[in-house]
């Protein structure tokens, strides 16, 4: 596999990894061929690496650093803000940079996150040959933003997917975004750091909004898509300022990568992503899925870009489940960001957002679920209902549900420890995060038993129907309890605590061997092992050897320090003497001098040492046993590994059931905080919710003391479409939002901020709010909101809910009212949807029939399902007002712009002149041009 090069997320390749400039190549050979002549053995795979690697920083680990050379060095310390240096190599002066192995992280997440650089880690092995150690350097991993798996800076609370996105290069058709629209593009996307493995069959019409649910931190597209800069793909691509790597698909990629039979074969995902619909992933009878080419494409592209980064640490891939368009409501791009579900506009963090508001996970994990959820929520209802059932029996047990949401913190982030072991990584540390997930785990189980107990002790007519859906996901839960007793039993308790909680000690330190604890471990007891001895027989057969030899040490030493009188010798080894026999004070060697089997081998003015062959052999049965526990250990860590693994597919299952449990857990916490209520969801077109309220304006008001009024809305075959008007900041838009919030909320599971809501399923979500230009790609702010309405009137069914907030305001009254009007008459006629239709266009009011004496207000005629709400001020004197924010039915023709503009400070002389031209213009709705000229002459002339 080549990389051939990467977009930065804004702009140009130019950012992104790259082959090293030509110049600084052509320098950087010379200097190898100085170097290769001279045959420096480090100097050669260090710039072998950099040839290999030439999209990638090089980081060469040497001992306790990370380092940097050649010509690189200098791009590397300007980077990372880090002194650069040089160093003579064979005669030549190279630059060079490096940093301690602390620092890895930070640097890492700099170069990483910040400057979107690849980084190959070059890590080095020691070797002996003919009793001569060196060391092997090789590249153990290229590191990407879509490929992270356990570095400190990646994002516990969000998946890090890697996307990749294949579609023939040949799809490109000048003319007809018609007929590119259906084309097929196959979308397979990985969280390697979970082992979350999904594709799906998309098409140029919804690619983006694909992208924008997904989130993908790095898109793989095939090579060849890179000198077709207006590829469609590509375009769109660019305009999600997504990072782009190219990578060639391997030539083998006709060839479905497993068959259907293998037993990793992926499953059919499509009802959901729920676990109690899930297939089994050891299920031999689950139906598998037939994988379209374009999916196999893009599956066949991410492995091998997999394979060609994670190097030493690719694991083995199950196929992916399969996304399908069916089961989920769809929201588009736009309707993601602009109702802030993920992440708030204005800060572009999750503060702010639906999702900040409405969490109340527990785990990273569950958190990650709920994350999933809002951007897709369901359409089936036996799923919803399950989900909704669930959070019922919680919120009707409160402190039930708070017992389990205790027991819930105990648990570790089991799906990313699991992937871990996986990739070949993961220490004892996170075993025994592991074992001590699997026991809290347990207790969540007893837990769930022992309420039921009680209850039908309290409640004895109780019906069981009442825990049927709790009793479906412990079903489901794998008993494990054996692999957690494994662990338990291979680390000693007390070694544990003090180990897990040492922190900055890497897992690879704590196994390591011959580290500092082992080597010391025989000289001052054995307590610093960390598999207990009883996990084998070996290792209790070893320990014992040990002890014994320890004890022979002791005694051994007491016996020496008696027959020669000196009380300050010691039993020791050192580097430098080998074994040896330590006196620490010098004046006590009389007796020792004259026995034969001691040999002086060193003094200084205090002390002295002598070798003697008894110590000698003993010492080396010490040290020989010390090595032989120290492999032992490791042999016993690997073994907990490979059970690990073993049972993977087992343990992600759980911990899967697990963080549905916390997202459920969490919307009952929620329900019971916010005072929510269960939604009634109904396969049909209405939408009734009663006193609704908009959750993240509600909390924001919350906070400043103050209420938020409620609104019923309610949309039935008969009032599909409603026009909404009235005053500025009377609270239109935050009723249209919180008509579509509550419906993501209903249909994700949770329960809604209303006094009771049912709701008909809705099948897409769209909105047209907010105003943004999108100057850098030619987009006036007009101009995007058209594309935005063009894709709803295209897109929206009579499933669909669509909330337009003042369409048509961006241009001239004409022009916008006439937009206006012809969009509700697409939505009424064709569309046949769902819509909130917020404007201060009153007259759309008479264009569509409206006439006053209803007492129900409506349009007649082709729009007689129209109804008509309003918002209103009242003026409360003294130039001041207040707004009820209660809707009611009809229309104001008053959008009172003026108080606003005071209230928001326009000078008092330019509002004087706004008044004067408003009752002018009131006045003369038939108003000449010359008119309002006078007025403006007028007021400037006296001014
Ligand atoms: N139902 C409500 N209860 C309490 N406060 C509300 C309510 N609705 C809106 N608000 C407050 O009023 C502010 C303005 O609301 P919103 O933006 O919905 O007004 P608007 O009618 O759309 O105004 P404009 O016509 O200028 O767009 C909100 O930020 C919120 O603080
Ligand atoms: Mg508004």
């Amino acid at each position: 596999m080549i990389f051939l090069a990467v977009k930065s997320p804004s702009t140009s390749l130019k950012d992104g990894p790259k082959p090293v400039k030509k110049a600084r190549k052509k320098r950087q050979t010379k200097v190898v061929a100085a170097i290769t002549t001279g045959a420096s053995p480090a100097a050669v795979s260090i710039l072998d690496n950099l040839n290999k690697f030439p999209h990638c920083i090089l980081l060469t680990r040497v001992g306790q650093f990370y380092e940097s050379y050649f010509e690189q060095a200098v791009e590397v310390a300007a980077l990372l803000d880090i002194k650069l240096t040089t160093r003579k190599w064979d005669g030549q002066r190279i630059h060079m940079c490096g940093f301690p192995l602390m620092h890895l992280d930070k640097h890492m997440k700099t170069l990483i996150q910040h400057h979107k650089r690849f980084v190959a880690m070059c890590e080095e092995f020691p070797k002996f040959v003919a009793g001569a150690r060196y060391f092997e350097r090789r590249v153990v991993r290229v590191i990407t933003p879509g490929t992270l798996i356990d570095e400190s800076f990646l994002n516990p609370y969000e998946n890090n997917y890697l996307l990749a996105v294949h579609s023939d290069a040949d799809v490109i058709d000048a003319n007809g975004i018609g007929v590119l629209g259906q084309k097929k593009i196959g979308l397979a996307w990985i969280d390697i750091s979970t082992g979350d493995f999904l594709s799906k069959l998309s098409s140029l019409d919804t690619l983006r909004d694909d992208l924008v649910r997904i989130n993908p931190r790095e898109i793989v597209l095939d090579h060849r898509l890179q000198g077709l800069p207006s590829h469609p793909v590509r375009t769109i691509l660019e305009e999600e300022d997504s990072f782009v790597t190219y990578a060639h698909l391997p030539a083998t990629s006709k060839e479905p990568p497993l068959d259907e039979d293998h037993p990793n074969a992926g499953h059919d995902a499509t009802a959901s992503d729920d676990i109690t619909e899930q297939t089994d992933d050891n299920n031999p009878t689950a139906p598998t899925i037939s994988y379209t080419p374009q999916e196999e494409n893009a599956f066949n592209l991410v492995t091998a870009y997999l394979h060609a980064n994670l190097l030493e640490n690719m694991p083995t891939l199950n196929l992916p489940n399969r996304e399908g368009n069916d089961g989920r409501m769809r929201i588009d791009a736009h309707t993601i960001k602009a109702l802030e579900i993920r992440e708030s506009m204005k800060e572009g963090g999750v503060k702010g957002s639906l999702l900040s508001t409405v969490k109340r996970t527990v785990t990273t994990s569950g958190s990650r679920l709920l994350g999933r959820w809002l951007c897709s929520p369901s359409t089936s209802l036996h799923e919803i209902n399950a989900r909704q059932t669930l959070v019922a029996f919680f919120h009707a047990r409160p402190h039930f549900c708070t017992s389990l949401r205790v027991a819930l913190k105990d648990i570790e982030d089991a799906g990313r420890i699991v992937q871990r072991f996986l990739l070949g990584k993961g220490g004892p540390n996170d075993l025994l995060a592991l074992g001590n997930t699997i026991k809290a785990w347990g207790s969540v189980r007893q837990l769930v038993e022992d309420e039921r107990r009680f209850e039908m002790q309290e409640v004895p007519h109780l019906s069981s129907q009442d825990w049927a859906s709790i009793d479906a996901l412990m079903s489901r839960l794998s008993e494990l309890s054996s692999i957690q007793q494994r662990i338990d039993l291979a680390f000693r308790k007390e070694i544990s605590d003090s180990e897990s909680g040492s922190e900055g000690a890497s897992d690879e330190e704590l196994v390591e061997p011959g580290d500092a604890r082992n080597r010391t471990a025989w000289k001052f007891g054995h307590d610093k092992w960390l598999i207990n001895p009883a996990f084998s027989e070996e290792l209790t057969t070893l320990h014992e050897n040990l002890k014994n030899f320890l004890q022979q040490r002791e005694q051994k030493e007491l016996e020496l320090q008696r027959r020669f009188n000196a009380p300050s010798l010691t039993l020791r080894t050192s580097p430098a003497y080998g074994m040896h026999v330590h006196l620490a004070k010098k004046r006590e060697q009389g007796e020792l001098n004259k026995a034969e089997a001691f040999i002086s081998i060193a003094e200084s003015g205090t002390t002295k040492s002598y070798f003697n062959q008894e110590w000698s052999h003993l010492g080396a049965r010490i040290v020989e046993t010390a090595q032989a526990l120290e492999i032992a250990e490791r042999d016993a860590c690997e073994l907990l590994r490979n059970e690990v693994n073993e049972h993977a597919p087992q343990l992600r299952r759980n911990a899967r059931i697990v963080d549905e449990l916390d997202v459920t857990l969490g919307f009952a916490q929620l329900a019971k905080e916010m005072n929510f209520v269960r939604p009634k969801i109904r396969d049909d077109h209405s939408y009734y919710v009663e006193n609704g309220r908009h959750p993240t304006v509600e909390l924001g008001l919350l906070t400043s003391g103050r209420v938020f009024t409620p609104n019923t809305t309610q949309m039935t075959p008969q009032s599909r479409l409603h026009i909404i008007t009235g005053p500025n900041m009377a609270g239109k838009s935050t009723l249209l939002r919180q008509t579509a919030l509550i419906a993501i909320l209903a249909q994700t599971g949770s329960f809604v901020p209303a006094d009771s809501a049912t709701i008909g399923l809705v099948d897409q979500l769209f909105s047209r709010v907010g105003a943004k230009d999108d100057l850098f790609h030619g987009r006036s702010t007009f101009m995007v909101e058209m594309m935005e309405t063009a894709e709803i009137l295209r897109k929206a069914t009579p499933r669909s809910l669509v909330i337009m907030d003042e369409v048509g305001r961006g241009t001239t009254v004409k022009d916008g009212l006439a937009i206006a009007f012809a969009t509700i008459h697409h939505l009424l006629t064709v569309n046949r949807c769902r819509a909130l239709f917020a404007t201060h266009f009153h007259e759309l009011a008479d264009m569509v029939g409206y006439t006053e004496q209803q007492e129900n207000p409506a349009g007649s005629g082709v729009f007689k399902d129209v109804t008509f709400f309003h918002s209103d001020v009242q003026d409360i004197g003294d130039d001041r007002f207040a707004y009820s924010y209660r809707l009611k039915p009809g229309i104001n023709r008053d959008s009172h712009g003026l108080k606003v503009a005071q209230l928001a400070g326009l000078p008092s002389k330019c509002l004087t002149i706004a008044s004067a031209t408003l009752d002018c213009l009131k006045h003369g709705e038939k108003s000449t041009r010359q008119e309002e000229s006078m007025v403006h002459s007028e007021f400037w002339t006296t001014t």
